[in-house]
């Protein structure tokens, strides 16, 4: 095996600081500075390593072994306290400006190229499981899918009263409708997307739960390449959904998208 290059060695310890941070830290949060400080660089470190052969480096390296099966827990962790800090943050603004959100970018590049991939259908509802304290996939979706419901649903009680809140806030509440429960007990609609987030639990309940029937979408949010660090790779359905498109790797965006439609409709 050839020797490692200067950018798989800086990526290497760049990666291996930030699981040193996130493990050894109790408040996950953005009040804690070490936090934001390491995330921001493990971000900007893994957009920087998008091509094969690095991703094919970092993902099989054994100097990262820990970290591959580690940080993107602690990353959940720290994603559900930011989100919880900004819906606060928001709640309290006079004006609160959804554009000041760190990783707002992101998002709308996110939920962009997810619009261009759905486009042409139109949904009744929309629901986003797994939606978190700040769900600005559910405030896009009240802008480009004008037609539909918009449901989120989470089983955490205090991001569900932040996102109600910060939902009023911003005058979508008669768009929104926020559900606290466990994904996996959620009941869809009939011709509906159903959006599974990138930390959703439990996830092959909720796929096994609409294979039941043949008249819902299903988007999964996935992680490919280096963001592996970032969320763990999403479980996928069964054969009843066939993977109709996804959106391509792009250092724009952390998460990759994929779209499902059920087998039983394109048979019938
Ligand atoms: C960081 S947050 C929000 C995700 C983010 N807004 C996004 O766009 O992907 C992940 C949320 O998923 C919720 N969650 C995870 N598994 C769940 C499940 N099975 N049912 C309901 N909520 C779930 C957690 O409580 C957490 O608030």
């Amino acid at each position: 095996m050839p020797a490692p290059t200067d950018l798989q060695q800086n990526a290497t310890l760049a990666i291996q600081d930030s699981y040193a941070v996130l493990s050894s830290e109790q408040d996950l949060s953005p009040h804690n500075p070490r936090i934001t400080t390491s995330l921001t660089k493990l971000v900007s470190t893994l957009t920087q390593c998008q091509c094969p052969v690095m991703c094919e480096y970092l993902l099989t390296t054994s100097l990262l072994e820990t970290e591959r099966n580690q940080l993107p827990g602690l990353c959940g962790e720290a994603e559900c306290e930011m989100e919880k800090y900004w819906a606060r943050k928001l709640i309290a603004a006079h004006q609160p400006d959804l554009n000041d959100f760190w990783y707002i970018a992101e998002y709308k590049a996110l939920c962009d190229a997810e619009t261009n991939m759905i486009a042409g259908r139109l949904f009744n509802r929309i629901s986003f499981l797994g939606a978190g304290a700040l769900p600005l996939t559910a405030f896009f979706l009240a802008q480009t899918a004008p037609q539909a419901k918009i449901i989120c649903v989470d089983y955490d009680a205090e991001a569900c009263e932040l996102s109600a809140q910060l939902t009023r806030k911003i005058g979508l509440s008669d768009r929104i409708e926020i559900q606290q429960k466990d994904a996996a007990v959620y009941q869809p609609g009939e011709n509906e997307l159903v959006i599974c987030a990138s930390l959703l639990q439990n996830s092959q309940v909720v796929y096994a739960n609409l294979e039941k029937r043949n008249d819902c979408d299903l988007l999964i949010r996935d992680a490919e390449g280096s963001y592996r660090f970032l969320y763990r790779q999403a479980r996928l359905p069964s054969t009843s959904f066939r993977q109709v498109c996804k959106t391509a790797v792009d250092s724009r965006r952390i998460n990759t998208s994929r779209y499902y439609q059920p087998v039983a409709r394109h048979a019938a």
